[in-house]
């Protein structure tokens, strides 16, 4: 739906998501022609700052490689312009309207993007004073909302209500970054355009799968913030839940945004809440060497948090497909490495033909190094006829050497832009993702288990390979 020309709005302009992600993510747009030349850019936040300063802030987190991209650079910022207003006032809202249709007059534009970055306490507000002051009936309105929806599904569901009652659904984007990514979105293709894999994907072949999110930095100065959710909502409800979903739906209908979302939840609603015991979690503490300081250490953290930092648990569908395949979310900061892999473990082999064998495995990295590998067994060449695991692999970096891999965000507002919903979050979609999280959410939040501590750049918590192991995840004999 080309067609529009749009004003983007962005709210919550001075904050950090826009500087790391949203102006970057228009600029790469804009930058390989992606976004009509004409496009104009608002920022809307409350602190003061004049256009140069905003200029500034636009292009904080823009990487520049070449003289190309410099002047690129200052085409973009030709097209941005900036105000400040409060999020409570109607009347800065109404300034807001006069900036919109100024801007408007000169590119001509008759669409308009609300890409709300902003804190979830005035996304309400925000959103009603939109409504109000800046929705205009016969002009195209999308609205781009960010996480955290909600806390629980009570809070998610009232969420969805207030802004169902000032947004249509169609006009809703909800984001998810990580379906932005290259390897997510490879993932219906992987699946569903290979008989080899495809006929494979179910209970009778797969033992278990493991999905797995690691990063190396702690919560850095964000403690208080993020103590208030926990890894859980941070990643795991969401991130990983999401390529759950994809792995293990059936073939949509069609490729329609309407039809992947309807096998997206009919998946999720085949999984029962989270038990306790399918849980394990974990708090970093001081790094061994005592430089890198233990999540308590962070000031704005509550004394005494049991918020865990690392979780692992395992997932359950009650369909015919996976009936009985244990899904092994993982996730946790301050860990040894950066990293998000899928990992589909395969049964092992029948019969005693060869001894020692490790199971297949589908290793599908999403960060960094995308690439795809498939774990087989193979003859160890020479004479002889000893088996050796090893490896089919598609490494990005060498296989597709010359292509660009988009960011996530740029890939998610170009969809918002063209008004394709596939890849973003419908909202019972995250009404049966929080019913399977809320009750463990619950049993957390009231402080009923304790995490176990882990080292700053550690591993983990004592306790994971045993957890994983007892889900039937078998590292290889001869790994
Ligand atoms: C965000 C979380 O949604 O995802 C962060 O709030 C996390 O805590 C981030 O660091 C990870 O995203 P990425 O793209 O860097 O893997």
């Amino acid at each position: 739906d080309s067609k529009h020309l749009y004003t983007v709005v962005v709210l919550g302009a001075s904050g950090d998501l826009a500087k790391k992600k949203t102006f970057p993510a228009l600029f790469g747009l804009f930058k390989n022609k992606y976004l009509n030349q004409n496009t104009r850019i608002i920022g809307y936040a409350r602190t003061k700052m004049d256009q140069s300063t905003f200029e500034g802030h636009v292009s904080h987190y823009i990487k520049l490689k070449t003289e190309e991209d410099k002047a690129a650079l200052q085409q973009f910022l030709k097209l941005c312009s900036y105000q400040s207003g409060q999020y409570d006032k109607d009347s800065d809202f109404q300034i807001l309207e006069k900036h919109i249709v100024e801007v408007e007059k000169t590119s001509g534009a008759s669409a308009r993007l609300f890409y709300m970055a902003l804190p979830p306490t005035v996304f309400i507000p925000v959103a009603t004073s939109l409504k109000k002051n800046n929705y205009r009936k016969n002009v195209t309105i999308r609205l781009i909302v960010e996480k955290p929806f909600g806390m629980d599904l009570e809070s998610s569901r009232k969420l969805a209500k207030d802004l169902g009652a000032l947004f249509t659904e169609d006009e809703i984007y909800r984001i998810d970054h990580y379906l932005g990514k290259e390897m997510v979105k490879n993932l219906m293709i992987l699946r569903f355009a290979n008989v080899i894999f495809g006929s494979v994907w179910n209970r009778h072949c797969i033992d278990n799968v493991q999905i797995t999110f690691k990063e190396k930095i702690g919560t850095g100065g964000r403690g208080g913030y993020f103590d208030e959710f926990g890894i859980i909502r941070d990643v795991m409800q969401n991130h990983l839940l999401q390529i759950l979903s994809i792995i293990a739906m059936e073939p949509p209908v069609s490729l329609d945004a309407e039809d992947v979302r309807d096998e997206k939840v009919k998946v999720l609603r085949f999984i029962p809440p989270i038990a306790k015991d399918d849980v394990l979690l974990g708090q970093y503490s001081k790094s061994e060497d005592g430089k890198e300081p233990g999540y308590l250490d962070d000031t704005t953290v509550p004394k005494g948090s049991k918020t865990p930092t690392y979780a692992a648990a395992t997932i359950f569908i009650h369909n015919e497909r996976w009936d009985g395949v244990p899904f092994v979310l993982k996730c946790g900061k301050a860990l040894d490495q950066q990293k998000t892999e899928i990992r589909i473990q395969f049964k092992d082999v029948s019969g005693h033909l060869f001894k020692n064998l490790s199971r297949n495995e589908i290793v599908i990295r999403v960060q960094p190094d995308e690439a795809v590998y498939v774990k087989m067994m193979n003859k160890e060449p020479g004479l002889g006829m000893k088996t050796i695991i090893s490896d089919l692999d598609l490494s990005y970096s060498s296989r597709f050497n010359d292509s660009v891999i988009p960011e996530a965000y740029e890939s998610l507002i170009l969809d918002a832009l063209n008004g394709d919903h596939s890849n973003f979050v419908r909202d019972d979609e995250l009404d049966a993702a929080w019913k399977i999280f809320t009750p463990i959410l619950k049993t957390i939040d009231d402080g009923h288990i304790d995490p176990i501590p882990y080292p700053f750049g550690s591993r983990g918590p004592k306790g994971v390979s045993e957890f994983v192991a007892n889900y039937g995840y078998t590292r290889g004999e001869q790994e």
